[in-house]
């Protein structure tokens, strides 16, 4: 008889965004009437931009004749996409990571989800709370979190590191020492950064007490700050400690072509065991690559043209972050983020809770956010908000919150 992974079992609940969609869906079914407005997923609207578009089609066309035909891609994904983003996202950047140490994906949702699976089961995770479920989520299927406790919404061998008004939601070093760190800067769901002395605070943590850090830097071109770095490599030492995690969803709308990748360093080893062979191991057998249509999609982000015309999208979504960042501070709500993030964190009004508000905002305004408490415990009475709607609709949003 076949045994399932109960660990899949003491999951509580849905995905976060399963739920949000399937509340919406019953809504909107029972008040057909009613034009919803969607601030909750962090899903782009804007299309893809020329360059990109130009590159798919050539490769398309590329892929209808023999002589240019492409198969499986290579393991680690084509170089003249591992070259692009080396030069550009690193070595412009003065970061020392070499195009051998890319491992292109199909999105860092997936790669964040995987990631855990080439560590031992005992290696204890911290992560801050709130956070992006997927880092808790994917270690509980695979057995690492210990039990839940439903009244506390933790699990009793993760170590929690809160991100609160107080710390300016960036976490502090934990008292408790982990094996895995999951950072995310700039953050989702808060929108909060650190510094480059920050950051490198926690490099030297982890080199200290042999941790790995699971850096996810997929809003990173929305960075407008001087001190934010843009990469954990710009810290000495990461390149032994830090494995990070990039998408092409929220900095070229990738969200539904799908594109990502993660960097291992050599140099990141357990005694002679080096990480990047255990990754390319598992990414060898379990992956067989991104299109070679999307990957040449992906090259086009860092053509001149690509960049140009990216750049304006990111100050389109970062326009309609200011927006609604300048709104609601107006209509007296307490709120962070919206400067180096395309999210608004803002405190839920007269204490309410986050799914209070969440229905509140919904049946009284039509405005679909996300509820904080859905991020972890320290997200309670709060809100999140997505810039990465219309600006038409960014505004109509904030009309509605104002007069509710
Ligand atoms: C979010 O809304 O937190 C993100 O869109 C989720 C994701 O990128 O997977």
């Amino acid at each position: 008889m076949y045994k399932i992974n109960d660990n899949y079992l003491k999951l509580p609940g849905s995905y976060l965004f399963s739920t949000i969609g399937k509340k919406v869906a019953a809504y909107s079914a029972e008040h057909p009437e009613k034009q919803i407005i969607r601030l909750g997923i962090g899903d782009v609207t804007q299309p893809l931009a020329p360059a990109i578009i130009e590159a798919l089609h050539k490769a398309v066309d590329e892929m209808g004749k023999a002589e240019t035909f492409h198969g499986y891609a290579p393991d680690l994904g084509y170089e003249f996409l591992r070259n692009a983003i080396a030069k550009h996202d690193y070595q412009d950047r003065g970061a020392d990571i070499s195009e051998d140490e890319i491992f292109v994906s199909d999105g860092a949702k997936c790669d964040a989800g995987n990631i855990q699976e080439i560590f031992s089961v005992d290696n204890k995770i911290a992560v801050c709370d709130p956070v992006y479920p997927v880092y808790v989520d994917t270690n509980v299927m695979a057995g690492r979190t210990g039990t839940y406790d439903p009244k506390t919404e933790t699990w009793s061998d993760v170590i929690y590191m809160p991100c609160t008004a107080e710390n300016g939601f960036a976490p502090e070093l934990p008292k408790e020492t982990p094996d895995l760190i999951y950072l995310c800067f700039p953050n989702n769901p808060t929108g909060s950064t650190v510094t480059k002395a920050q950051l490198q605070e926690w490099v030297d943590y982890a080199n200290r007490v042999g941790a790995v850090i699971i850096y996810d830097a997929a809003y990173e071109a929305y960075i407008s700050e001087e001190d934010v770095p843009h990469t954990i490599y710009e810290c000495e030492g990461a390149r032994t400690c830090a494995i990070e995690l990039r998408s092409f969803s929220k900095n070229a709308g990738f969200t539904g072509v799908r594109l990502g990748y993660t960097v291992i360093p050599k140099d990141l080893k357990q005694g002679d065991v080096s990480l990047h062979a255990l990754w390319a191991r598992r990414h060898g057998t379990k992956y067989n690559g991104a299109p070679y249509i999307v990957q040449r999609a992906g090259e086009a982000v860092y053509s001149p043209e690509g960049k140009a015309q990216l750049k304006e999208q990111v100050a389109y979504y970062m326009n309609n972050a200011k927006t609604i960042l300048e709104g609601l501070k107006a209509a007296g709500y307490t709120v962070s983020g919206g400067v180096n993030a395309p999210y608004i964190w803002l405190k839920t009004p007269d204490g309410m809770n986050s799914w209070e508000f969440f229905d509140y905002l919904l049946e009284r305004a039509g405005v679909v956010g996300t509820p904080g408490s859905g991020f972890g415990p320290s997200g309670e009475g709060y809100f999140r908000l997505t810039a990465f709607g219309s600006y038409e609709n960014t505004v109509a949003a904030l009309e509605r919150i104002k007069s509710m």
